[in-house]
């Protein structure tokens, strides 16, 4: 059983919790692939998505993951929502409260904003990324997407190239890849690593080539091109010549290695085409599995509010 009400999280989780969900999601794609996928297992629960920046992925897997289980779901639109009257976070969160809302999914431009909600609501908050902190379900899902290839994730190497330092996908693969027993390499131009994430279990690599050196996971992250006018790089074409991911590089990582990526991905930067399109991109693998993520993760914090809220 998960040790919180809440997932706010991969450093705040263990290795057991970890494997539990993982384990969770595994049946729970069984049931994704079936023809019929329905379950009662959360009849009579309510999950709210409030999503303070847009989704596409994480919004519409809560909220199939939600439908699958039985629950009912709302989605909130911030840009329609009370929010723009000024109403503050917690008196949204309370609001919903008062409403027996189960689960409320939120993704906030604020780091640490979920964990404010949490601490005022009796719903369960499920982090659905929060800043540049920590994006917990996708980082379970790449790990889903890694333990499938692979049937293990300990022992192996993963190479995360691109944003890092803007990147709460990168932040809760590192808690969770090395919490499990992988070694993760990264590499990004300077100005996109954050100082001192070596001391959290990183091993930044000095080139490209030294990263995907015998990887058996390639991750390629989004270069937020909002931040482009920010000098962190000269420009597209240079990015995608020196730091991107395409069939040349790619050489370097396993024979067997698998491409992964969080999306959205910008076509031709973090990766080539061809990369993305091509036979070790499970891209699209990482996106199903985000479902079958997120029901395992609303059975089994809807078992721990059946045993503690
Ligand atoms: N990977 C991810 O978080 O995608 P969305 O922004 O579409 O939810």
């Amino acid at each position: 059983m998960l040790r919180h009400k809440d997932l706010l999280g991969l450093k705040d989780c263990t290795a057991e919790e970890i494997y539990e969900i993982l384990d969770n999601a595994a049946q729970m794609k069984k049931l994704l692939n079936s023809d019929c996928k329905s379950s009662d297992m959360l009849r009579g629960k309510a999950l709210v998505t409030l999503f303070y920046e847009n989704s596409t992925r994480t919004r519409s897997s809560f909220e199939l993951a939600a439908k699958y289980l039985g629950a009912s779901e709302v989605n909130i639109s911030v840009a329609t929502s009370s929010v723009q009257k000024g109403e503050t976070l917690i008196d949204t969160g309370e609001t919903l409260d008062a409403m027996n809302v189960d689960f409320v999914v939120i993704r906030h431009p604020m780091a640490g904003a979920p964990k404010l909600l949490a601490e005022h609501v009796r719903a369960s908050v499920l982090n659905g990324g929060d800043g540049m902190h920590e994006h917990p379900t996708q980082a379970l899902l790449d790990m889903m997407t890694i333990r499938e290839a692979f049937g293990k994730i300990e022992g192996l190497k993963i190479a995360i190239l691109g944003d890092i330092k803007h990147s709460r996908v990168a932040m809760s693969n590192l808690f969770g890849l090395t919490k499990l027993g992988a070694k993760v390499s990264m590499f990004a131009p300077k100005t996109m690593i954050p100082r001192a994430i070596e001391k959290l279990g990183a091993h930044i690599a000095a080139s490209r080539e030294e990263a995907l050196e015998g990887a058996d996971a390639v991750m390629g992250l989004r270069i937020q091109l909002e931040r482009q006018n920010g000098g962190l790089f000269p420009s597209l074409s240079e990015y995608a010549k020196y730091y991107g991911v395409n069939d040349g590089v790619l050489k370097y990582a396993k024979s067997n290695a698998i491409v992964l990526h969080p999306g959205p991905v910008n076509r031709g930067v973090e990766l080539s085409p061809q990369v993305i399109d091509g036979e070790r991109s499970l891209i699209l693998e990482q996106v199903k599995n985000g479902v079958a993520v997120r029901m395992a993760l609303l059975k089994l914090l809807n078992e721990y509010r059946e045993a503690h809220v």
